[in-house]
């Protein structure tokens, strides 16, 4: 009897770091280490291949022949980038998802990183049962956002580039704003305090799951920020975009 595949691999490529494992698709769990590379220096699609091709190598055998799924900090869509806020601008209405998957020699499923920090978080995560819509933030190089409604994604939201001061909302906000501008955890969290307020304003979620690197310390700045909807934090934090490609990867 043909066996349904269980697994998955997951590359998320982010403005810093590129990371990767494999997936337990039915669990939502990783099955290897996570495996990382800083971004290529400028992240110019040539270099940013390689570095995709490095991490497949760098699972090894276990890898090879599973569906793949890929994320990336940029609008996605028809498998094409474009715009790029922390990456080269040579993204912009790049045809991507061709432009790996000839690359690496397989095919793909190609999305946003945020949207698949969002799914993975709906799926297997703080999200998971939860009705209305839920909105996930990333908090990292960028700000990266996911809508998800009554579980299904609307994809493409990017509320990271809400103008702020004349400037995307992500440049005063993001982790990053906090180690540029050598803020301390309570000014960093009013600046937070600031950008969710104006986005509950806007779209009044039901929940807000708070991702990306930061997640692993909530308690250095979300005491800085009353939301009227509940507040958490991802429950897959940092592996959440590599845990959300895989499952959109699935076959
Ligand atoms: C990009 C988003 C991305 C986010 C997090 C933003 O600058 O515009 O597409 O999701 O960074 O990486």
């Amino acid at each position: 009897m043909a066996k349904t595949v269980d697994r998955a691999v997951g590359i998320d490529i982010g403005g810093t770091g590129m990371k990767a494992g494999i997936v337990d698709l039915s669990e939502g769990t990783m099955l290897s280490d996570r495996v990382r590379i800083d971004t290529p220096e400028g992240a110019h699609p040539a270099d940013v291949l390689r570095t995709a091709h490095d991490l497949l190598e760098l699972l090894g055998a276990d890898a090879e022949g599973l569906p793949l799924g890929v994320c990336f900090p940029a609008i996605v869509k028809g498998g094409r980038t474009l715009s790029a806020a922390n990456i080269s601008h040579d993204w912009i209405g790049f045809e991507a998802e061709k432009f790996f998957e000839d690359g690496l020699g397989r095919q793909i499923h190609f999305v946003n990183d945020a949207d698949a920090a969002g799914l993975a978080e709906a799926r297997f995560g703080a999200a998971k049962g939860r009705d209305g819509l839920t909105i996930l933030t990333t908090l990292g190089t960028g700000i990266g956002s996911a809508f998800i409604y009554d579980g299904v994604l609307i994809p493409n939201t990017e509320l990271g580039h809400l103008i702020w001061e004349g400037e995307s909302i992500e440049r005063f906000a993001a982790a990053t704003a906090r180690e540029r501008n050598d803020l301390s955890w309570e000014e960093w969290g009013h600046r937070l305090q600031k950008f969710y307020a104006h986005v509950e304003f806007l779209f009044s979620p039901d929940l807000f799951v708070v991702g990306g690197g930061v997640s692993k310390n909530p308690e250095k700045f979300m005491p800085y920020i009353t939301t009227r909807a509940e507040m958490v934090t991802a429950v897959h934090r940092n592996n959440a975009g590599i845990i959300g490609a895989a499952s959109l990867a699935q076959v």
